[in-house]
């Protein structure tokens, strides 16, 4: 998807792709929206799709498909073993990264779980550029410990540093002289999911891998939002200009001792995996699969997914198809900032990303700015978001709370999912909630689970604001939905 100059001088991202199945989508009226969000307990996991127009909770397992990839699922081999289905995938993998071997896991978080139970102990520490919820779940599970080690601008909300999620590599080379000896493995996630989709550089990538091999230890990428951090890498990095988004790719694996990926996000299906160069490695965590996920040439996933998987990781080489996400969500963060909304800059991956701690400074983080925004945005629009703060965060081991260090409300743009029509509609909304902002107010729990409480808790508003703000919705938009 090449940047396309219009003659007007209007900037508009042009699609590549054309539509070819769809989905029809309901837009309930405001009203609606509110009871919707009321019987969800406020936590847009909860909701329905019947009450949902814009889906932008994720961008996981929901991309768009190619023709390609619906074609190839029709040829899968559904053997239990010997799949030939997991042979081309294997394949496409070690074309790809260079690796030989591959374990196949049903999903991103079953990659974790084998990776974590095979490295991590009590008293371990697992240093990252920044956590993920269920990466970090995992590694305290088992008692060890995640050490964040991005760079200050990586959480600073405005910014123009085009590599926002790189590590500080002072500090992991501090670290490792203080503590090296309880470091099994350093975990690079690229991008940054929970820091609004900020890639990491090529250079960064590389120089972690020489501290971390100097010290004898492992490198594993986190390779689901891969193919975001590709496309940021050859558009913004001088020394990668020249090189094709394979040879990116290569440059990148051949420092990894281990790339896990959901498969959700990279490939554009459903599943996930581990590959490995190193057969050793590949040895200690091999067991983990038949036992935890299915045998291990499909390793819980659906030969289909897996057949549409190794197409997709092909499709993901093409510079077209990836830059359409990351040109979307420009355009989207780009208006946003031209009409004074406060998001997360410079645009990332994923998607766009709303700071709830300026959009909404009168809710105090402990009424969780970003869950209140998600709420707000789902009432204004009917557009479906995902908190990303503190109800994201796990409460500390005395139960105190955990405040993030940023309240972001994410609105994930799917790969090549919505028009530029759907995607103007969310900016107009948001600029309404925007000048509405004072009539929002927080929540609380109602209830509250012990582990991964943003998935299923449940809240309710502080008080009546969300009443109010629906009757402003009427009183500016009339009829309209
Ligand atoms: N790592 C990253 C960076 C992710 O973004 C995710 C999932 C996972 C691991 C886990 O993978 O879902 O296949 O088990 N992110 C999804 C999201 C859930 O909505 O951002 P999974």
């Amino acid at each position: 998807m090449p940047e396309i100059q219009f003659y007007t001088g209007e900037n508009i991202p042009l699609e590549l792709h054309k539509v070819r199945i769809v989905q029809k989508l309901d837009l309930v009226p405001v009203e609606r929206r509110a009871e919707a969000i009321a019987e969800a307990g406020n936590n847009t996991f909860l909701l329905k799709n019947k009450d949902i127009y814009l889906d932008m909770l994720t961008d996981s397992g929901v991309n768009a498909m190619s023709d390609r990839q619906l074609a190839a699922m029709m040829v899968a081999d559904d053997s239990y073993a010997g799949s030939a289905t997991f042979t081309r995938l294997t394949d496409k993998l070690k074309e790809i990264f260079d690796t030989d071997y591959f374990l196949p896991a049903h999903q991103g978080r079953a990659a974790e779980n084998i990776l974590a139970m095979t490295f991590v102990q009590k008293g371990s520490i697992i240093p990252m550029n920044y956590h993920f919820t269920t990466t970090k779940a995992h590694i305290t599970r088992l008692g060890g410990y995640v050490e964040e080690l991005v760079i200050d601008e990586g959480i600073k909300i405005e910014s123009d540093h085009p590599f926002k999620g790189n590590f500080d590599l002072e500090r992991l080379e501090d670290l490792f002289k203080e503590k090296g000896d309880r470091i099994p493995f350093v975990r690079i996630e690229a991008g940054t999911n929970l820091i609004g989709g900020q890639p990491l550089s090529l250079e960064n990538i590389e120089a972690v891998a020489d501290i971390v091999h100097r010290y004898g230890k492992l490198v594993v990428m986190d390779a689901s939002l891969l193919q975001d951090n590709l496309y940021f890498i050859k558009t913004r990095e001088e020394k990668a200009k020249d090189l094709s988004i394979r040879e990116i790719t290569r440059r990148i694996s051949d420092k990894m001792d281990i790339i896990y990926f959901s498969a959700r996000k990279l490939g554009f299906a459903r599943g996930g995996g581990i590959a490995i160069h190193d057969k050793e490695l590949y040895l200690r965590m091999r067991e983990l699969v038949p036992m935890f996920e299915g045998f291990l040439t499909y390793g819980g996933m659906s030969v289909r997914e897996m057949e549409a998987m190794a197409v997709g990781l092909e499709e993901t080489m093409d510079f077209d198809v990836i830059s359409q996400g990351p040109l979307f969500i420009k355009y989207m963060t780009d208006e946003l900032v031209r009409l004074g909304v406060p998001v997360v800059t410079p645009a990332g991956g994923l998607g766009c990303h709303l700071d709830a701690t300026r959009f909404i400074p009168q809710v105090r983080q402990e009424e969780y700015p970003a869950g209140a925004l998600a709420a707000a945005v789902y009432i204004a629009g009917g557009i479906r978001g995902m908190e990303r703060g503190t109800i994201s965060e796990q409460r500390e081991e005395d139960g105190s709370e955990h405040l993030a260090s940023v309240e972001l409300l994410r609105l994930a743009l799917p790969r090549r999912v919505f028009t530029l029509s759907q995607v103007k509609y969310a900016i107009d909304r948001i600029k309404w909630l925007y000048d509405h902002r004072d009539l929002i107010g927080g929540l609380r729990f109602v209830e509250e689970p012990s582990s991964l409480r943003f998935f299923f808790g449940r809240l309710d508003p502080v008080s009546d604001w969300q009443d109010r703000l629906v009757r402003a919705f009427r009183k500016d938009f009339g009829e309209s939905l």
